[in-house]
């Protein structure tokens, strides 16, 4: 069975004031905001979840400070939602919560499952004109973005205590398939077959440390990713590398510095896989992280690369 994506996210945070500028900065949607909770959405009606790093509510976490407590992977149906619970059932950690299936990763990770929330959104990416295409973009402009409106929560990435026993959950238990590996050091997982390259990639490294890398955010074209970073950075956010464009899945990128955890990420332009997908071996390099990137971002205000502090 396919899984429809993220559905919900949960960070706990340690400055819900600063971590809601930021969201709002991103170009996320403010669902609600009090003293103890803020949630946010993309366009799709995936959601961001903020509490205090001390709510009772939450989870236990993967390491200190501001981190992700919870995932929430979505189904299309009640029916999909029984075969999770019944995958999972036989894991020591299985609970229900709220009626959903839940239990913790390898990782240490919370995470449930529930019909999902999310809605099909009619948005398009501009058309690129190409040399087999010249008028695919017809006696019009190209777009540009003055902020980023992020679509979905494309994936989520951790680094891993135990990367083959976290691989072998998330594929022998739920069924994801591994779209590509760094052999020994981490593997991306696509949640759905048809479906982008990676709804997750693990990352184990020496000190075998469990946390929080990034979440990704996806736009809908190229210009978006640069429209969405350019405005970040104009609210003072700091980029730690971006726009770039990874050879491992294609896609175009921009990673900020998150309030809420490790990184945020815009993409777009992903690879798309079926069944006849074939998954390949990287070495993990520079080479194999960026074919290109500009480090520290682009200053709004010059247009050029920010030079190094
Ligand atoms: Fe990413």
């Amino acid at each position: 069975m396919n899984f429809t994506g993220i559905d919900q996210i949960t960070h706990g945070v340690e400055d819900l004031s600063e971590c809601v500028r930021f969201y709002e900065d991103w170009g996320l949607t403010k669902v609600s905001v009090d003293d103890n909770v803020a949630v946010f959405k993309t366009m799709d009606g995936s959601e961001v979840v903020l509490c205090h790093t001390d709510d009772p509510a939450l989870p236990p976490a993967i390491e200190e400070g501001s981190t992700m407590r919870h995932v929430v992977w979505g189904v299309k149906d009640e029916a999909d939602l029984a075969v999770v619970r019944e995958k999972i059932s036989g894991q020591e950690s299985y609970g229900e919560v709220d009626g959903c299936p839940a239990c913790v990763d390898p990782n240490g990770l919370s995470v449930s499952f529930r019909v999902t929330q999310r809605h099909d959104v009619d948005v398009k990416g501009s058309p690129m004109n190409t040399w087999d295409q010249p008028d695919a973009r017809l006696d019009l402009p190209s777009t540009f973005y003055e902020k980023a409106e992020p679509v979905k929560i494309g994936h989520v990435v951790f680094f891993v205590s135990d990367l083959a026993a976290t691989e072998a959950f998330y594929t022998d238990v739920l069924g994801f398939a591994v779209s590509d590996r760094y052999p020994g050091a981490g593997t991306f997982l696509r949640c759905s077959t048809p479906g982008g390259h990676h709804s997750m990639f693990i990352l184990e490294t020496p000190d075998k440390k469990a946390g929080l890398n990034h979440v990704a955010y996806t736009v809908r074209d190229i210009h978006e990713v640069f429209g969405g970073g350019l405005q970040v950075d104009k609210c003072g956010w700091k980029t730690q590398i971006g726009p770039g464009r990874h050879p491992v899945s294609s896609a175009y990128f921009w990673y900020v510095e998150n309030p809420a955890g490790a990184l945020a990420e815009y993409f777009t332009d992903e690879d798309y896989c079926t069944d006849k997908w074939e998954s390949r071996d990287f070495q993990r390099s520079n080479e194999a992280f960026t074919e290109w990137a500009v480090a520290g971002g682009i200053d709004f205000n010059t247009r050029r690369q920010r030079v190094p502090e």
